[in-house]
């Protein structure tokens, strides 16, 4: 039953929440999701852009805070945070005592593998490069751009090299040698190990949407070795990252990770492809058993079914159907859209007999909606991502019953693009910044004693949305 408002001072979601086998305790059971900012330096660096929305959302009082995808490998990955190397602890442990001094959240970076991906060339961009590599015939640069396109089949041979050609170049998990394979583990170790060194509580490991693990545990995984095909093999390599990650950060360091509920990739014929619920089912029993402290559950989010990118941008994996999913912002998804995921999860967790926490997230945005998710048994803990970038202080306004002073995300596309675009990550919400129509300026901390400007609170217009 979906509590009254008036009863939220005894509601679940505002009861501590204890996890891992540290002690550690979530002041609440409200969970920031990850989302990448695009705020770091183009080498990977905190900076001041990086520590403003993480202490605005640490002000706000989330029970978790889950810090973007930061990169366990040390290549170049623009604007994206990493933890790749020592060099990174010194930023990211200033920032988690910057966020310790103002609020009582956990913070967990989530910790990334991902494979190589290029941008979509023009089309003699491509023949050279080709021609260069070897994989097109010399005689190919005589042809015309446009005849080049329109005899496609004729001119590239292999459905590889045709994808390269209109999507631009992506490696992928089938491509890896042993030998890279056998380096992941290690990685992801190492990374947690720093982020211990940083001063986090633990880690997420990125078990989910387009990337590499998860491309190890999707029954699309086409390896023919012991790393694809059965179900055992699916499971290995993130095993031994699991068991890597404890052996160098311990036991008491929390650990968790972010799968998908479901694949939900959408094929040319119109059939959905991947792993389902009952793929996902068995994956987290196995994880669970493999000592995980919690599991974050998402959706979709695959490159399989992701639209053409423009010449010159590389494919976003969240602009297909599964990117939808992932991301679901249609007026017709049903707040709580993924919630059956992460409740057919943990109902296959706890017959299995294990009691792991498990978050579930997708379109939850009010106090009626996490609460009833929680007494509904559907979830341990209620993700929100989009909505506390909205409005980082929905925890303070809750608990306070200030529901009204809410800015309540409306599910546009403008934090999307601004990732896709490798923009800093902002609201369209947020108040507008005079000088640049585009740029938005992060909310002030809310009080409940401050006055009320309505028109901070929503500043969006028709054309943002
Ligand atoms: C701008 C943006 C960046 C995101 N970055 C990440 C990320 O780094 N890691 C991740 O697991 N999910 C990422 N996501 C997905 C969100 O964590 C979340 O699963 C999704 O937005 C659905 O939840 P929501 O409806 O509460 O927003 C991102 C989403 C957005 C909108
Ligand atoms: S930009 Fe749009 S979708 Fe993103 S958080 Fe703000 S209102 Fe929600």
């Amino acid at each position: 039953m979906i509590p009254q408002r008036a009863q939220s001072a005894r509601s679940l979601l505002f009861q501590p929440f204890p996890i891992g086998q540290g002690g550690l305790v979530l002041p609440n059971r409200i969970w920031l999701p990850a989302m990448v900012t695009w705020r770091g330096t183009e080498d990977g660096f905190v900076t001041p852009s990086v520590r403003e929305i993480y202490l605005r959302y640490a002000l706000g009082g989330a029970g978790m805070i889950v810090l973007e995808a930061t990169g366990i490998r040390d290549v170049a990955s623009g604007p994206l945070l990493r933890l790749s190397h020592e060099r990174f602890v010194p930023g990211l442990k200033a920032l988690r005592q910057e966020m310790r001094a103002v609020s009582a959240s956990i913070v967990v970076p989530q910790i990334i593998d991902f494979l190589k991906i290029a941008t979509r060339k023009p089309t003699r961009v491509f023949m050279e490069d080709a021609v260069r590599r070897g994989a097109l015939a010399e005689s190919v640069l005589d042809v015309s751009d446009a005849e080049f396109e329109a005899g496609l089949e004729r001119y590239v041979q292999g459905p590889r090299l045709r994808h390269d050609f209109l999507y631009g170049y992506r490696q992928t998990i089938e491509d890896l040698s042993r030998e890279e394979i056998r380096q992941i583990p290690g990685w992801f170790a190492s990374a947690a190990r720093r982020a211990k060194q940083a001063g986090f509580e633990g880690v997420e490991l990125h078990f989910a949407h387009a990337y590499t693990m998860a491309s190890f545990l999707s029954v699309t995984n086409g390896r023919t070795d012991d790393y694809g095909g059965s179900f055992p093999n699916r499971m290995r390599l993130p095993l031994e990252v699991i068991r890597a990650v404890r052996e160098e950060a311990g036991t008491e360091f929390l650990v968790g990770c972010r799968y998908l509920g479901s694949e939900d990739i959408r094929g040319e014929d119109g059939q959905i492809r991947g792993n389902t619920l009952a793929d996902a089912q068995a994956i987290g029993v196995e994880l669970a058993r493999a000592g995980l402290d919690f599991l974050s559950i998402s959706r979709g989010g695959k490159f399989e079914d992701a639209k053409q990118p423009p010449i010159g941008e590389a494919m976003y994996p969240y602009t297909g159907h599964s990117g939808h999913t992932c991301i679901p912002r249609g007026k017709n998804d049903p707040f709580g859209v993924n919630a059956h995921l992460a409740a057919g999860i943990r109902q296959a967790l706890r017959a299995a007999g294990f009691a792991t926490p498990v978050v579930a997230s997708g379109k939850i945005v009010t106090f009626d909606q996490a609460e009833g998710l929680l007494r509904a048994g559907q979830a341990d803990l209620v993700g929100m991502a989009r909505a506390l970038l909205a409005d980082p202080d929905l925890p303070l306004k809750w608990q306070a019953q200030a529901d009204a002073k809410a800015r309540a995300c409306v599910f546009c596309p403008f934090c999307e693009q601004e990732d896709q675009r490798h923009r800093v990550v902002t609201c369209t919400l947020w108040p507008k910044d005079p000088a640049d129509h585009r740029r938005r300026l992060t909310p002030a901390a809310w009080r409940p004693d401050a006055p009320w400007d309505p028109h901070e609170a929503f500043d969006a217009t028709a054309d943002d949305l």
